[in-house]
């Protein structure tokens, strides 16, 4: 299992245990503990996470090849859209199942080489209409990058992580009922790094609710699960990357997701 990322969960430099305690040590232990609880839990999630996506693949199969054997009659009934949709949406589910699968698997973990504004650009154009549908306006600052800006990512995890994000986003300012409901994703470019920030003015958090938002299955919707933020920062961290929330209940929320560029500017 990978090690939590230094750069969210950086120990103190170990000082000798043969002096009495002091608030350094107590707070190494703190930190010790915590870190022991998170990579429980992420093992737990893992196992639980591949027993449940590999146990939805099977019915899955069955309801596509059935959908298959049903497609003639529908065409002949002039339906054959309906099976298309079926079988469109069977096919959704088995890929966000493979990606659970995958990331189940963490030595499966591959990375390709990606220039991330057109990388980011098509994922916007595939959230467009569901922003439009919600009412919500998307802005983003890519055509200001004329030259290519190259990490080393799983571009199908990548994409869940900022599908999740958006998601969340549009929920929020759902929320709010308001009708200038705004989402912004902005690059910026620092030496080694790229951090990508998605904002919204949407709800907004409380301090207690940022404090828990990675934790696997922490959620106050009705029907949330819980698990999109908490995989969005195991992608992250897989990436050599960090995932950081920012919000405030009157404001709305930003995301910051850094992650290591290929070549430094
Ligand atoms: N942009 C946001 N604005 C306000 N609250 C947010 C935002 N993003 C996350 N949260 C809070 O963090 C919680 C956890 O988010 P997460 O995406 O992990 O799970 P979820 O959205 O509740 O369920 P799902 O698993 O379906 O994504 C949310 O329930 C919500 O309270
Ligand atoms: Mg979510």
């Amino acid at each position: 299992m990978e090690q939590p990322n230094a750069n969210t969960n950086e120990l103190h430099p170990l000082v000798p245990l043969h002096d009495p305690p002091t608030v350094e040590h107590n707070h190494l232990i703190h930190q010790l503990e915590s870190l022991a609880y998170e990579n429980q839990s992420l093992s737990n999630v893992r196992t639980l996470v591949a027993g449940v996506a590999h146990e939805i693949k099977n019915p899955l199969t069955i309801m596509k090849g059935f959908i298959q054997l049903i497609k003639p009659d529908l065409d002949k009934l002039q339906k054959s859209d309906i099976a298309d949709l079926l079988l469109a949406e069977v096919q959704r589910t088995t890929n966000l199942v493979e990606e659970f699968l995958q990331l189940a698997r963490p030595t499966k973990h591959t990375t390709e080489r990606i220039d991330l504004i057109p990388f980011l650009e098509d994922i916007l154009l595939l959230f467009q209409s569901e922003a439009k549908l919600s009412k919500c306006e998307l802005t983003a600052n890519l055509q200001k990058f004329k030259l290519p800006i190259e990490v080393m990512i799983n571009p199908g995890q990548l994409k869940q992580v900022f599908l999740n994000v958006m998601k969340n986003s549009i929920e929020a300012i759902r929320m709010t009922n308001r009708k200038n409901g705004h989402i912004s994703l902005s690059v910026r470019q620092q030496f080694h790094f790229v951090t990508i920030n998605i904002r919204d003015n949407g709800n907004g958090m409380d301090s207690s609710t940022q404090a828990s938002v990675f934790n696997p299955f922490y959620t106050t919707k009705e029907k949330g699960t819980g698990l999109g933020l908490f995989l969005t920062k195991q992608i992250i961290q897989n990436h050599n990357g960090t995932v950081k929330v920012k919000s405030s209940p009157s404001l709305g929320t930003t995301i910051s997701i850094q992650l290591p560029l290929l070549h430094s500017s």
